[in-house]
């Protein structure tokens, strides 16, 4: 059998739930709701990446990478600051011209996008919204061919909102075709635990999940992951 792809560490929970990490060929979608720990997976992806040696292009739309939990994840603050390279965005036009010129050099082994969406949100109104969702459309094209190609793992977070009582991603038609694996994210009992749940994958199935807590220096899993 042909292998095309790997997988690759990122670190707890998604590497438990996914079998070993996420596919270093295509793009991973993790959504939820605000605090849920979207950031925090990310953050602590780019840590394995670092302990592995290797760099993260880490794309950060909304400030919201912190140095604070950065120093809680990692006591070696200052190395695990040089394999990051933080690319701060502040506007849609910014995010566009960002992924359409993405230069990846050969020591970047993950690329975090968190969140591709929230200056979309903003810039979409009813007179703009076709092309505002091809420029999207477009990042992840580009993201993904990125992943493809050069075999580097892609990791984008997502926002939600709420339709008819039903949980919605922000641009969910786009957003559900393009990523290879969809996770989302729930709160759980008590205060810092989550729930990672399948929700699309190439050949895991949906609706497992894992619960894991938000600890003092990282993510930690919480039992043993079960079929919903
Ligand atoms: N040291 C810590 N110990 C326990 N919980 C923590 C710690 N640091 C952060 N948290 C919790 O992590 C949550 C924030 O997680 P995170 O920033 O990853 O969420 P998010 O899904 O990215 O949210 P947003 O949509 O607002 O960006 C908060 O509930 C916060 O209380
Ligand atoms: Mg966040």
């Amino acid at each position: 059998m042909k292998i095309l792809f790997m997988k690759v560490k990122v670190g707890i929970p998604l590497d438990i739930l996914l079998d070993g990490g996420i596919d270093n060929d295509s793009i991973t979608n993790i959504y939820g709701p605000a605090g849920s720990g979207k950031t925090n997976i990310c953050m602590v992806a780019a840590h394995e990446i670092f302990k592995e040696g290797g760099k993260t292009l880490y794309i950060d739309t909304e400030a919201n990478f912190s140095f604070e939990r950065a120093h809680q994840i990692e006591n070696d603050f200052d190395s695990f600051m040089k394999s990051v390279i933080l690319k701060n965005i502040y506007s849609w036009k910014e995010q566009r011209d960002t992924i359409k010129k993405l230069q990846v050099s050969d020591e970047i082994k993950l690329i975090v996008v968190d969140s591709l969406v929230s200056l979309y949100r903003l810039e979409i109104n009813n007179n703009n919204y076709q092309e505002i969702n091809n420029q999207l459309a477009s990042q992840y094209a580009i993201l993904s061919k990125i992943a493809r190609e050069k075999k580097i793992p892609v990791l984008v977070t997502n926002q939600i909102y709420s339709s008819e009582g039903k949980i919605e991603m922000t641009s969910r038609f786009i957003s559900r075709y393009w990523p290879k694996t969809i996770i989302e994210l729930k709160k759980s009992k008590g205060d810092n635990n989550r729930l990672a749940i399948i929700r699309k994958h190439r050949s895991l199935s949906e609706g497992k999940y894992i619960e894991f807590e938000i600890t003092n220096n990282g993510l930690k899993q919480v039992g043993k992951f079960k079929i919903f």
